[in-house]
Formats: structure tokens, C-alpha cells, sequence
């Protein structure tokens, strides 16, 4: 999985934010944040300025997400964890107000190319959508579904934030 970077392209600040109850209370090990830091760094040398982990309270959620869209400076967020359908699946209903508009082609290139992997990937109800110039990507929340989803999203992310950079150059 390599995906060559320009040397003039933007420099990416990024923040991940784990949703997750147990994750909070340290009853399980956030190995699909950890995952999700490994693969920015190695493969779009992004810096992770920002990274938490927070109970699955859609308020709290919706508030760190604006918090790092509007006063850190960050071009990317990626959220990983409850985005399914079980009692304590908030993300997306934390993730959709906070954004200016969607990008539906996203999330629905998760969902199908998970699909090929897992059919249970069209549980994931993850959104993916810009709040001012940041780009923020929900993905479910395992090992397995992160390193499956940025696999098929690297491509796409460093001419994202081109564009929202406002290198509106077309590829
Ligand atoms: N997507 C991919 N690519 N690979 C996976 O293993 N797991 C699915 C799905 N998306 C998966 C995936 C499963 S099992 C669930 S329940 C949903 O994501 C929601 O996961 P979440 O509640 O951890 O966000």
C-alpha cells in the first residue's frame, strides 16, 4: 500500500478520534486508533497533531469534532468506532451536524469495497463530509475494517485536501 506524495502538496495536520465506551474507560486497547496513526504517518507522512479517545456520548463527540475543525487547523479527522447499528452507535448522528455538507461518494466507496471483504460492512452507517477546510471521515471500528477502509481511501485523501486546500487544479 503505497501512495506517492508530490513534494508541493499539502501538509497534513490529522486528528483521530476513537469512539468507543470500553476504549474510555481503558477496558480495551485502541489498537484500530493505533492502526489508523501507523498508516497516516507511513504512507501520507501526515503529522497527528490531535488524537483522544472518547464514550460513545454523541454531544462530547460532536463537540471535539468542531473543537479540532475550528480552532486546531486540521485537514483531516478521522473517527473510528460506532458507526453500526448497536444501542451505543452515536458517531454518525454525533459526525452530521457538525459537517457543512457530505460527501456521500465516500462513505458509499467504504461500504462497497468492505462489502467484497465482509457483508456485514453495509451495517456501517459511517458519513464522511467537510466542516470549513477540514475533511472528516468516519470508519468502523475494528483493526481489521481500518486497514481495509484506508487502504481504498489513501488514494483519494491527499487530492481531497488539495482541493479544500484550494489547489483547485483538476488531476
Ligand atoms: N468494513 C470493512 N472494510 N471491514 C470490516 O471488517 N466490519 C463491519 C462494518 N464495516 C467491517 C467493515 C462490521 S462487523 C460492523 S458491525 C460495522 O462496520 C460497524 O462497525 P462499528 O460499530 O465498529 O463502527
Amino acid at each position: 500500500m503505497t501512495t506517492p506524495r508530490k513534494k508541493k502538496s499539502v501538509k497534513i495536520r490529522a486528528g483521530i478520534l476513537t469512539c468507543s465506551d470500553k476504549g474510555s474507560q481503558g477496558k480495551r486497547k485502541d489498537t484500530a486508533g493505533h492502526v489508523i496513526k501507523k498508516i497516516l504517518r507511513k504512507e501520507l507522512r501526515a503529522e497527528i497533531v490531535k488524537y483522544e479517545i472518547l464514550p460513545d456520548e454523541k454531544v462530547l463527540i460532536s463537540k471535539k469534532l468542531q473543537e479540532w475543525c475550528d480552532e486546531e487547523n486540521l485537514c483531516l479527522i478521522i473517527t473510528t468506532g460506532g458507526t453500526g447499528i448497536a444501542a451505543r452507535d452515536n458517531t454518525p448522528e454525533a459526525t452530521m451536524p457538525v459537517l457543512h455538507f457530505e460527501i456521500p461518494g465516500i462513505s458509499e466507496m467504504l461500504r462497497l469495497e468492505g462489502y467484497k471483504k465482509t457483508p456485514f460492512a453495509v451495517l456501517s452507517r459511517a458519513v464522511c463530509g467537510i466542516r470549513g477546510k477540514t475533511l472528516i471521515i468516519n470508519l468502523p471500528g475494528s483493526e481489521k475494517a481500518v486497514t481495509e477502509s484506508l487502504e481504498v481511501l489513501l488514494p483519494i485523501i491527499p487530492h481531497a485536501l488539495e482541493l479544500l486546500a484550494g489547489k483547485t487544479g483538476h488531476k
